[in-house]
């Protein structure tokens, strides 16, 4: 979900190809969420919806948005069974509440967070369950650090696509918010990505691409392969590439 973007950039089949660990690596939360059957459930941030149709399957009443069109016709394809919504997580309201709203991997790309943590309590009946994950303070620390360091050399200013908070931010921010805060957690999660050879540009292109705007098609090629390069010693392990992920994973509940 990329509430940020006026376009809609995302490649919704090439997230499903390529990039299937992000809702693989989200099954962990659903642990904590320990959906309930009959429970009514807002996935923030669905994605083309495998989730959200985890959820269902374990007797949830489901409903996913997401703010990229592409996601959610490709969600509503893969899924037709289920209730899918485009909206924009800064900014979105329910005649409805529901008993929980769980969010993977979504809320880094939010900036305006204090906008969307008030409209998830709005979403919640009163003692409702906020699960989310996403990418924490130091999240992809080297792969930012390669990016800028080029961009930097080009005498370019790089600007991060991301919001990556503490785990201390993020709980006082909630609070503030109307939630009390159950559990905190932050973890490093370091990810495999799926190409051996092409992932690491493949996540550059479909995640960073913000990074390269105005710069020629033509010409992102020699950067991508430098910023390869500089990755390679630390994040090219025994024939793959990897993602250095850092976690946050919060189980808040609204206050009545
Ligand atoms: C993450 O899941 O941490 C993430 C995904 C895409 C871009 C940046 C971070």
């Amino acid at each position: 979900m990329t509430p940020t973007r006026s376009a809609d950039r995302w490649d919704s089949s090439l997230y499903d190809d390529r990039h299937s660990f992000v809702w693989r690596a989200g099954s962990g939360l659903m642990d904590l969420l320990a959906p309930q059957a009959g429970e009514k459930i807002l996935d923030l941030g669905c994605g083309t919806g495998h989730l959200a149709a985890k959820l269902a399957d374990m007797g949830a009443i489901v409903t996913g948005i997401d703010s990229s069109p592409s996601m959610i016709a490709q969600g509503r394809q893969n899924f037709p069974g289920l209730k899918f919504v485009l909206g924009d997580v800064r900014d979105f309201h329910f005649d409805e509440t529901f008993d929980a709203v769980f969010s993977n991997a979504v809320l880094h790309w939010v900036h305006e967070a204090e906008a969307a943590a008030r409209c998830v309590a709005g979403a919640l009946r009163p003692g409702g369950r906020f699960v989310l994950e996403m990418g924490v303070k130091g999240n992809v620390a080297r792969i930012r650090g390669a990016i800028e360091a080029v961009m930097t050399e080009l005498s370019r200013t790089p600007k991060c696509p991301w919001f990556y908070p503490s785990t201390g931010e993020y709980s006082v921010l909630l609070e503030k918010c109307g939630f009390e805060i159950r559990m905190a957690q932050t973890f490093d999660r370091f990810t495999e990505l799926e190409h051996p050879e092409r992932g690491m540009r493949e996540w550059i292109e479909m995640f960073a691409g913000s990074y390269f705007e105005g710069i020629p098609a033509g010409d992102r090629e020699p950067l991508l392969r430098e910023i390869e390069q500089r990755l390679r010693p630390e994040l090219y392990r025994d024939g793959s590439w990897w993602a250095d992920y850092r976690r946050l994973r919060i189980e808040a509940v609204k206050l009545g």
